[in-house]
Parts: structure tokens; C-alpha cells; sequence
């Protein structure tokens, strides 16, 4: 490559950097991060009552917009013009693509990116489901994130500019679609916000991806009946569920199907603060990152149920493990750092099994590039801002916790599983462990181990009900990332509705 280009890419990851600062958390963990500290301070004024199930104050706002007994939709875009012919430097696929804009308030202005990528399948004898994936944050970018790091079919090269094929991508079994959800992530916008300082929260968050989800559908008919899941990691452990929850209550109230939502999946996912915060801390203090003295003082002096009023030695405490862990990737407790983020002129050697944990400034570098956005619908309107994985929010309701949602779904039959990469030290598998232990489930199947390519994938038990908590061995927190076998192996027993394979043959 000669010096111009080369230059020029260093121009535009200098740029970008510093934007990010200004305008947002740099990664999913600042995100959560930010939004637990302030959860949690003295003076908190972020609204975290617990989600009541058919919460009706988080309808109103709806209803405002949908009739009361049908869907009325938005605006009918078209299939035919949202089809990318082709991402610039992507390997030849078989497979279609589709991306671009849903309005999801008309009013405001309002529209929600997606990125569509139908099942890479060259029998046709089964129609395979419809997938919703979500990152969480909040406010952070499933295209970023899910599509071109974790599950979807591409990774992007070190140059910044070419991809290459992620041979386990979950559009091996399913249909799968990313959303930059709320507007203000992304490349999803509100023309009411004059800055890209947007104001959101869970509940209008839920309320946007119902809209989005329903005008979805009306653009893509043929997946109307399709049998539908949704899937998030992370703050989508508020997502997922809120959403789920819409459409069981609209198609309660429209008594018909709107959606056919059949099932959630969620991994390392915040659904209950107290027993998150405790799983974390205790994650830290078991896994030799913070000494057992910082954690028994945590244990004695924190008490994560009564947020905003936790003592001076449990500040002090939690101060502790946080320089302890600050030096590692929280993320992926056994990982490497990135000391490097600058792009390279010629792609460094990649595999789907190697993740490297540079690839965020890829990504960054990639999704900045004006041929990218045209191929793929975004940023028609020209944002006065460049794309970021993590929008600055002003985040105003945070439920404490989702888990009358998850029994609410069990009762209505839905498939529910969570699960978790057992190497993440922000939402570990200790935290979904005695979250899920908050619900005092019966036991249907004991933890036992289950097998991907004769090798211990993880663990998993099944309690009545159904609801399936699955771990995934030597994963982080972004599991198809570092584990896309064992994640690729999960995501098609979680959509046929089978468990994990529990012995090898031998
Ligand atoms: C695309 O499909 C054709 C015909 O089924 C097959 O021969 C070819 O290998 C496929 N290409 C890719 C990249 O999967
Ligand atoms: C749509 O935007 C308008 C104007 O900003 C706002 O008043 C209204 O609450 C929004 N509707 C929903 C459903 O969020
Ligand atoms: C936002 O404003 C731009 C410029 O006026 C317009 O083209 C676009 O359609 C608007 N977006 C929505 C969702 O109304
Ligand atoms: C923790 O705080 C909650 C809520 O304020 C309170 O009900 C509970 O008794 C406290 N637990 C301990 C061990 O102090
Ligand atoms: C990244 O690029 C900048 C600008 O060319 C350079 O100053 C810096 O040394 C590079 N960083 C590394 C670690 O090579
Ligand atoms: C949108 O396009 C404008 C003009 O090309 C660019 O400056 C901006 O960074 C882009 N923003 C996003 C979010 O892609």
C-alpha cells in the first residue's frame, strides 16, 4: 500500500478516537459500568423499580402509537431497495443481505438501522427461524459488536477494510437480524435530538424495538409466520426480555400472533442486580484476581439490595477489586490485551478460533468508511457524528430486575435459556448462578456436562418449566468471539429445541 492511504487510515482512527471520548462510553464495558456506578451512587435518580410483568405504564406510551387491537404499521419501505448487492471487500456468499432504515416514531423523527442476513443454507427443504440479536450497553451497537464480531457471517481484516468469512456464523441455522437499538446508537437516529446526545431508558428502548420489530415484518412478509427468537448478551439481559414481553402483550391484545416469538436466549446478562453485583465480586475474589481479604470485606460490609446506600468500607472495598481487575480484560479474565489498535496496511492472519482483541478499531475503521455505509443503506441523512460502537446516553429507568418476565415466559411456554461464558468477570457465571437461584426453580435435569466436538463445551441444568442455564467453557463475555464452536453448537440445540449433547460417543 502506498503512503496516502495508509496515512489516511491513521487520519481516520486519530479522528475517531477522540470523538469517542467526547461523545460516548468506548466499549459495552464503560457502558454497563457507568450505568451500575450511577445505579448505584447515593444520588441516583435513575428509575429502577423492578419490572412488573404487563407493566402498564411501559404500554402507554405504545398505545399511543399502535391501534388497540391491530398493528397499524408505520410506512411500508421495501425489501427489494434495503438488499446490499455486496459489502465492500467481502468474500463471494451465497446468502442475501439487507440493511437499512425502519421508522419507529414518526413524530420524532425516529428510525432504527438493521443489518439482515438471511441463512447461508444450500438445501432449502426447511425453513429455518427467524433471529433477533441484541447487544446490550446500554447503548451499544449490535452491528459493531454481534454482527461483525461475535455471530455474523463476516469479521473485519486489521486493514480496516476487507473482510473475511466467520465459518461459524449462526446464519448456519437461523435467519439473523441486528438492530442498533435506541435510536442514537449506531447508526439509528432521532431527528429530534440536535446533538448526538441522546435521552432513553428501558422502556422506551423496549417500546422502539417493538415498533422497529412490527415494521420489520410488514417490509418482509414471508417471515410473518416464521417461528421467531430473540438473543442478546449483557445489557440485552434487559432487552431481550422487555421486548419479549411487548409482544406477548400485544398479541394478547390483538388475539392473534403478531409476532411469533417462541423463545429467548440470553448470555451473561445483568437480570437481577443484587445477585449480578454479588456474582461478580465473588467471581473476583475466586478466581485469584482479588485477594480473599478484599472479598470477605466485600461480603461483610456491601449490601447490593439496598443500592444507594452501601457503606464507606464497601466503597472502599469494591475501589480495590477494581484496580485489581482494571489491568486485565474483564471481558476475557485469561485473554490478551490489544497494545496496538492502530490498522495494518496488509491484514494480519486471522482465524474465527483466534480472536483478536484489536478488533474493535477495525470494526470502527470499517463501519467509518462512506463506501461501507452506502453498500449498506446507513447514514442516509449524514449524522453530524461518526458511527461509534457505544452511544452516550442519559439513561433514565434501569429495572433492578427482569426475573418475573423470565417466569412470566415460562408460563406462557416460551423457551428460555441463559446462558454463559464461564472466563467473563463482568457478568459471571456466579452472577446468572444465583440470579437464577433468586427464582427457587424445581430441578428437572442436574448440572451435568455437555459436549462440542468430544470435548467439554460446558455445563448445563434444566429446571421445570423450562428454562435451560447452559455454560460455555474457556468463553468470555462476548462468547461466539472466543468459543464459535461451542456458541455455534449452543444457538442450534437452543433453536431446535434440543438439549446439548450430553456424552460422547466413544
Ligand atoms: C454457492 O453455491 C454453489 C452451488 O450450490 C456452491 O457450489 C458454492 O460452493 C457455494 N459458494 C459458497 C461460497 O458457499
Ligand atoms: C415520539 O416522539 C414524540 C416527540 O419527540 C414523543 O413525544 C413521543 O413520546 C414519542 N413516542 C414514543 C412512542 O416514544
Ligand atoms: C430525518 O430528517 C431527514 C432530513 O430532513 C429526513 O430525510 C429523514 O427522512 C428524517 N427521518 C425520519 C425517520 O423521519
Ligand atoms: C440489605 O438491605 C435490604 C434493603 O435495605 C434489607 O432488607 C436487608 O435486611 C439488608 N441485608 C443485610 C444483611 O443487612
Ligand atoms: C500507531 O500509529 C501512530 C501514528 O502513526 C504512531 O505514532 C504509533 O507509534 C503507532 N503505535 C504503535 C503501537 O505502533
Ligand atoms: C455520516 O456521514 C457523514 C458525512 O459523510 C460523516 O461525517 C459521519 O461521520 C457519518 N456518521 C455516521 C454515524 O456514520
Amino acid at each position: 500500500m502506498g503512503k496516502i492511504p495508509c496515512l489516511l487510515l491513521v487520519f481516520i482512527v486519530t479522528l475517531s478516537r477522540s470523538v469517542a471520548q467526547i461523545h460516548g462510553p468506548k466499549n459495552q464495558g464503560e457502558a454497563l459500568d457507568n450505568l451500575y456506578k450511577a445505579k448505584f451512587s447515593r444520588d441516583s435518580r435513575i428509575d429502577s423499580v423492578p419490572v412488573e410483568v404487563l407493566d402498564t405504564n411501559q404500554f402507554e406510551v405504545m398505545d399511543m402509537l399502535l391501534d388497540e387491537s391491530e398493528v397499524r404499521p408505520l410506512q411500508k419501505g421495501s425489501k427489494e431497495k434495503d438488499r446490499i448487492k455486496m459489502l465492500p471487500g467481502q468474500p463471494q456468499v451465497n446468502f442475501s443481505q439487507y440493511g437499512g432504515y425502519v421508522t419507529v416514531n414518526e413524530s420524532a423523527g425516529s428510525a432504527l438501522y438493521y443489518y439482515f442476513v438471511e441463512a447461508d443454507q444450500h438445501s432449502k427443504e426447511a425453513a429455518l427461524p427467524l433471529l433477533l440479536w441484541l447487544n446490550g450497553g446500554p447503548g451499544c451497537s449490535s452491528l459493531g459488536y454481534g454482527a461483525m464480531e461475535e455471530l455474523g457471517p463476516f469479521r473485519v481484516h486489521s486493514n480496516g477494510k476487507t473482510l473475511y468469512r466467520n465459518k461459524y456464523s449462526w446464519n448456519k441455522v437461523a435467519n439473523v437480524l441486528f438492530l442498533e437499538s435506541p435510536a442514537g446508537v449506531g447508526f439509528s437516529y432521532s431527528n429530534a435530538t440536535s446533538d448526538n446526545t441522546y435521552t432513553s431508558g428501558d422502556r422506551d428502548t423496549a417500546a422502539q424495538n417493538y415498533m422497529f420489530l412490527v415494521n420489520w415484518l410488514e417490509r418482509f412478509p414471508e417471515y410473518k409466520d416464521r417461528d421467531f427468537y430473540i438473543a442478546g448478551e449483557s445489557y440485552a439481559g434487559h432487552y431481550v426480555p422487555q421486548l419479549a414481553d411487548n409482544i406477548l402483550h400485544y398479541n394478547k391484545k390483538a388475539k392473534r400472533s403478531v409476532v411469533n416469538l417462541k423463545g429467548i436466549m440470553i448470555g451473561n446478562s445483568v437480570i437481577n442486580d443484587h445477585t449480578d453485583m454479588q456474582g461478580m465480586y465473588d467471581f473476583f475474589g475466586t478466581h485469584a484476581i482479588t485477594s480473599n481479604e478484599n472479598l470477605r470485606k466485600i461480603q461483610h460490609y456491601c449490601n447490593f439490595s439496598s443500592a444507594g446506600s452501601l457503606y464507606k468500607e464497601c466503597q472502599e472495598a469494591m475501589d480495590k477489586a477494581d484496580t485489581d481487575v482494571n489491568v486485565i480484560d474483564i471481558y476475557n479474565i485469561y485473554g490478551p490485551l490489544c497494545f496496538n489498535s492502530n490498522l495494518t496496511s496488509k491484514p494480519k492472519k486471522t482465524s474465527p478460533m483466534n480472536f483478536d482483541p484489536c478488533s474493535d478499531s477495525y470494526v470502527l475503521a470499517y463501519l467509518n468508511r462512506p463506501d461501507v455505509q452506502e453498500a449498506m443503506h446507513a447514514n442516509v441523512t449524514k449524522l453530524a457524528y461518526d458511527w461509534q460502537p457505544c452511544g452516550g446516553f442519559n439513561w433514565v429507568d434501569s429495572a433492578s430486575t427482569v426475573l418475573p418476565l423470565l417466569k412470566e415466559f415460562m408460563a406462557s411456554g416460551l423457551r428460555v435459556w441463559v446462558f454463559s461464558g464461564d472466563t467473563d468477570g463482568r457478568v459471571p457465571v456466579t452472577s446468572s448462578q444465583y440470579s437464577i437461584n433468586e427464582m427457587n426453580l424445581p430441578i428437572k435435569t442436574q448440572w451435568h456436562p455437555w459436549f462440542s466436538d468430544k470435548e467439554v463445551g460446558g455445563y448445563v441444568q434444566v429446571y421445570k418449566g423450562d428454562l435451560t442455564l447452559a455454560t460455555v467453557r474457556g468463553a468470555g463475555h462476548m462468547v461466539p468471539s472466543i468459543q464459535p464452536v461451542r456458541a455455534l453448537s449452543l444457538i442450534s440445540h437452543f433453536l431446535a429445541g434440543t438439549s446439548p449433547i450430553a456424552k460422547v460417543k466413544t
